[in-house]
C-alpha cells in the first residue's frame, strides 16, 4: 500500500474533498501545516514597510490507498487543487510497511466508499 500526501492551498478543501469523493475514495486525514515554497507568496506590511511573508498556511492531506489506486487519487487531488498560480502545493507518495485497521485489527484497510450490500 501507499501513502499519498499533499500540501495545497486551505481554500482547495471542499474542491479536493469532492474530487476525492467522486473519484470514489473513502478515507483522508487533513493536517493544519505552514510551509515555504522557491517562491515569494505574500507581502504583508506593517508602517509602511512591506516584507515577504516566510510561511503560509496550507493543509496537509494523507490518503492511504492500493498501489494500483494512485494514480487516480493523485489525479483527484490535482484536478480539485490546482489553480495554476505558484504555491500550489505538491504531492508526494510513500511505501507503506504495514497498515492496520484498528476496529477489525485486520492489515486490509478498504481504501474506496463501500457499496450498498457488501
Ligand atoms: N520541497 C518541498 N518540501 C516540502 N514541502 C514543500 C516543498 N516545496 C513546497 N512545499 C510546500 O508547498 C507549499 C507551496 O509551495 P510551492 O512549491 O507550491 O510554491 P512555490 O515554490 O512558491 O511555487 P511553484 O508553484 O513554482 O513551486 C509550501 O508552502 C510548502 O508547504
Ligand atoms: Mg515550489
Amino acid at each position: 500500500m501507499k501513502k499519498v500526501e499533499a500540501v495545497f492551498r486551505p481554500d482547495r478543501l471542499e474542491a479536493v474533498s469532492a474530487a476525492l469523493e467522486a473519484a470514489g475514495y473513502g478515507g483522508f486525514t487533513i493536517m493544519d501545516v505552514r510551509g515555504h515554497g522557491q517562491s515569494p507568496e505574500k507581502v504583508g506590511e506593517w508602517r509602511g514597510q512591506t516584507y515577504e511573508l516566510h510561511v503560509t498556511h496550507k493543509l496537509q492531506i494523507e490518503i492511504i490507498v492500493e498501489d494500483d489506486e494512485v494514480e487516480s487519487v493523485v489525479r483527484a487531488i490535482m484536478g480539485g487543487a490546482h489553480t495554476g498560480a505558484v504555491g500550489d502545493g505538491l504531492i508526494s507518495v510513500t511505501e507503506l510497511a504495514a497498515v492496520y485497521s484498528i476496529r477489525t485489527g485486520g492489515t486490509t484497510v478498504p481504501t474506496t466508499v463501500a457499496q450498498p450490500g457488501t
